[in-house]
């Protein structure tokens, strides 16, 4: 989608929006029309119960001499306050028209005042809004393409250009997330996936350091090659770093992403129906990977490393068992309950390495570790753990401001006791009760002492099964605005 900002309303052929504060008066807005037209639109709104409620839309068309325009009049409801007010907004009207036949959308905000910051939200999300992925439909009919090609903003402030260099590298971030979780696990696989991340962030400065079958062997890295025994495919383990403080020497703050290209559930095999979905078990390595892309872009001023740890889960004559006995690179032994309870053993041997390597104050993690997470929260909110209060506190405030949101769970020791083995350190799956939590518990004995670790259960967010205000159907890009706006407020120089 093309984004423009203007001063005034363009020349020629295009649908027309006119957002209203729910407290304000729609007439007012009407500037630009004569009277009869002024008067059919208030018509039609009144016709249509507009009542300006936030993220509404009333629709008509009026006559400008002698073309027919589209008239879409929108309610910003009377919250000045609300975060997420403008994505509504912007996915509403691109989400509604992007079909249309319309190929052009002028949104004219003249008079709001909305800050240059929310003008910039309007046009990420009208954007966002209408990311799809065609690559493989051959025979999509004219009427089912999209025609939106243009979104002008009309009336924003002086600022609006560098905030919106900010929301394109966000919209690129996304849009890369969006693409790796879409594409299918015949396509992504671990040696493909960080192909593709090396060409969407090739010149922008971020190193790349990829550890192979045989380096990870060397390290000892058992719980995560264990995962992989049963897959043609050879894992790897991604390290996207970037350097934008200034400052080598700054610590980075490590994300660390679960990047299983496909998880079949290995020996604990899943039942078939549904399972076409764990091709986008790699949705916590596609936010990591699409973060870096927008911290990249952008040119972040911090230093973050982003891991993802990659493999297949697949059964196999090679794959291992139930019950195995495997080394993770820390040391710590562990009991192979469930060989579909994969994730957390490749996250725990990509944190030791990343830990080991950068020595970090402060590490986030996101995953889709658990069906369970879908239980207790649905598809509104990923889980939130964290061993320390202030990270916490930042991660659910990046939440809120992005609408990735996020929602804490307990963790602690009488839940980790519930992992405890008999024959290893420790087994891969706790009891049914609190599965996501003794999942967290896991991965947390592999922080080490004096880490601030936060680990996201984002199982429930990374694929949508109906549209929502900044996405269709499909993947979501979850993360990527929330790790990025984690980063603006607690780490840039
Ligand atoms: N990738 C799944 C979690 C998942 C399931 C995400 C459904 C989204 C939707 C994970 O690897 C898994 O299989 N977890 C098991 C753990 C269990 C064996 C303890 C689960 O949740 O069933
Ligand atoms: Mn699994
Ligand atoms: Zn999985």
């Amino acid at each position: 989608m093309k984004i423009v900002f203007a001063n005034e309303r363009p020349e020629g052929a295009y649908a027309l929006a006119l957002p209203v504060w729910g407290d304000g008066a729609l007439a007012d807005r009407l500037s630009g029309l004569d009277e009869p037209n002024r008067s059919l639109a208030l018509r039609a709104a009144e016709a249509q119960r507009f009542e300006r409620d936030a993220a509404s839309i009333a629709e008509t068309f009026v006559t400008d001499g002698d073309t027919v325009r589209r008239l879409l009049l929108v309610g910003l409801g009377t919250r000045r306050d609300d975060e997420t007010l403008l994505d509504r907004v912007g996915g509403n009207l691109t989400g509604r028209l992007l079909k249309s036949g319309e190929t052009r959308l002028v949104i004219d905000i003249a008079g709001l005042g909305l800050e240059d910051s929310k003008a910039a939200r309007l046009a990420f999300a009208a954007a966002a809004r209408t990311w799809r992925y065609d690559l493989y439909r051959t025979k999509l009919s004219a009427k089912a393409k999209p025609t939106l090609e243009e979104v002008v903003i009309v009336g924003a402030g002086a600022g609006v250009d560098a905030e919106w260099e900010h929301m394109a590298a966000l919209l690129a971030g996304v849009s890369f997330a969006r693409e790796l979780v879409t594409e299918p696990a015949n396509i992504i696989y671990p040696v493909s996936f960080v192909e593709r991340c090396r060409a969407a962030m090739e010149g922008l400065g971020v190193e790349f350091e990829v550890l192979d079958e045989a380096r990870m062997q060397e390290l000892g890295m058992g719980a995560l090659l264990g995962v992989s025994l049963g897959s043609a495919q050879p894992p790897r383990l991604l390290a996207m770093r970037w350097n934008g403080a200034g400052n080598a020497e700054q610590k980075p703050v490590v994300l660390i992403g679960k990047g299983v290209t496909f998880d079949t559930g290995g020996i604990s095999i899943k039942p078939a129906a549904g399972m076409e979905a764990m091709k986008w078990d790699m949705g916590g390595a596609g936010a990591v990977a699409g973060a870096m892309k927008t911290l990249a872009e952008r040119k972040a001023k911090a230093n973050v490393v982003g891991i993802c740890g990659l493999v297949e889960n697949m059964p196999d004559g090679k794959a291992q068992r139930p019950g195995d006995v495997v080394t993770s690179m820390s040391g710590q032994t562990i009991e192979v309950i469930n060989t579909d309870a994969e994730g957390r053993l490749v996250l725990c041997d990509a944190l030791t390495w990343a830990q080991r390597e950068y020595k970090p104050e402060v590490v986030v993690d996101l995953a889709t570790l658990t069906g369970a997470m879908l239980i207790s929260l649905g598809f509104e909110y990923a889980g939130l753990f964290a061993n320390d209060d202030g990270l916490a506190e930042q991660l659910l405030a990046a939440g809120k401001k992005t609408g990735d949101k996020l929602w804490r769970f307990p963790v602690g020791e009488a839940y980790d006791k519930l992992i405890d083995s008999p024959i290893a350190d420790m087994k891969n799956v706790g009891p049914r009760e609190a599965g996501s939590i003794t999942a967290a518990s896991f991965i947390a004995r592999f922080v080490e002492p004096g880490v601030k670790w936060a680990h996201l259960d984002i199982a429930g967010m990374v694929w949508a099964n109906k549209s929502g205000p900044l996405w269709d159907k499909g993947a979501t890009g979850y993360g990527v605005a929330l790790l990025d706006r984690f980063v603006a407020d607690n780490f840039e120089t």
